[in-house]
């Protein structure tokens, strides 16, 4: 039976969340640390590393352990996941919570080992994980065994999960490389390119997240100052952006997104396509926050799509409901369960 305190983690590349069983979502935050090479040490975790992104001194070095899904540094991922997990579950010895981690389909028999044994390091009693795509459904729509055929996108920082989903399980499932980091990447280049200012990642986002828009919304005009390096003079400069052109940035990224779920969508089953085509296409994750994502997608494949309330917690949300049912969940995809140690 669940406890209060089990926790659902979603360990993105961008960010980290956890949700906790009787507390709802605990935390949210930069999936990020910053280590001091002349000491051997993390200094910072999480929102406190982000800030040092693009500002670090040569001695630091910001890490993101996990990129593409892929560990990247496994030392690093099991600091970082000590730090945060303990934060949130406190040091126990008695009583430690069970979890359950959503694991993107890149993730090998040897890293899904690593993450068991670093979230049993980190206090959790036992790790169990599970699909992110399917986690992303139960987050947004908390029915195990809902009979039919949703295509989910969990469009997250750097990867853009999709799978078709029945009956709780995975029917068929693929991933692409577009996903929120490909608007910023956008951004960075057309600023470069266009104005030749150089400007930073966290800039960048932010320039999407205030003004990015991929389908026409609101006020065209809208503008905001942008502060980067001016790579004729070396000299720091300041321009305005308005919101047109971010758009006009991120069309490729656009076309990239949309190619890539044209591609998922060919190649389900027909028996599902019908489902699919009924009940549209959920999307979930950070990058499926950007502004006309779901208005441009609908337009352009003529299928209808929901963004998820809540949609970048969807998958901490979705594990959090998994560990509450965990049994019927491993009975459904015939899994055994994993034990942390
Ligand atoms: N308000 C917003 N508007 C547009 N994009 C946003 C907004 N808020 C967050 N994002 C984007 O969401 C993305 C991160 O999403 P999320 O936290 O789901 O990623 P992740 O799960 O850590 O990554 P991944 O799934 O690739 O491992 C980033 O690209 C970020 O820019
Ligand atoms: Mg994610």
């Amino acid at each position: 039976m669940a406890a209060v305190g089990d926790i659902g983690i979603d360990l993105g590349s961008s960010n980290i969340i956890i949700h906790m069983r009787g507390r709802g979502i605990v935390r949210n935050e930069p999936a990020l640390l910053a280590y001091d090479q002349s000491i051997d040490k993390v200094l910072f975790y999480g929102a406190d590393a982000y800030r040092l992104v693009g500002r670090e001194p040569s001695h630091i070095q910001v890490y993101r352990p996990l990129q593409n899904g892929v560990i990247q540094d496994y030392r690093m991922l099991t600091s970082m996941l000590h730090h945060i997990v303990q934060e949130v579950v406190g040091r126990r010895v008695v009583n430690r919570p069970r979890a359950v981690m959503a694991v993107s389909a890149m993730a090998n028999e040897l890293e899904k080992r690593q993450l068991i044994i670093g979230m049993f390091d980190a206090g959790a009693r036992r790790t169990q994980l599970i699909d992110r795509p399917l986690a992303a459904a139960l987050g947004a729509l908390p029915v195990l065994k809902d009979p039919y055929g949703r295509l989910v996108a969990d469009i997250g920082g750097a990867t853009t999960d999709i799978a078709v989903i029945a009956g709780g399980q995975i029917a068929s499932r693929t991933i692409i490389q577009a996903a929120g980091d490909t608007f910023t990447d956008a951004i960075i280049r057309y600023v470069r390119l266009k104005h030749n200012l150089l400007i930073g990642f966290r800039t960048a986002e932010d320039i999407k997240c205030a003004i990015g828009t991929v389908y026409p919304l609101g006020d065209a005009s809208l503008s905001l100052p942008v502060a980067g390096r001016n790579l004729i003079s070396g000299l720091p400069k300041q321009i305005e952006i308005f919101r047109d052109e971010v758009a006009e940035a991120m069309e490729e990224a656009l076309r990239q997104l949309i190619e890539g779920l044209h591609g998922v969508i060919e190649r389900i089953p027909p028996e599902l396509a019908n489902d699919v085509f009924e009940n549209g296409i959920l999307l979930t994750g950070g990058g499926a926050m950007l502004k006309g994502l779901q208005e441009a997608i609908s337009e352009e494949m003529q299928i209808r799509c929901i963004t998820a309330d809540r949609p970048q917690e969807c998958v901490a949300l979705g594990c959090g409901y998994a560990v509450e049912h965990l049994a019927e969940l491993m009975e459904l995809t015939g899994e055994n369960r994993r034990k942390g140690t």
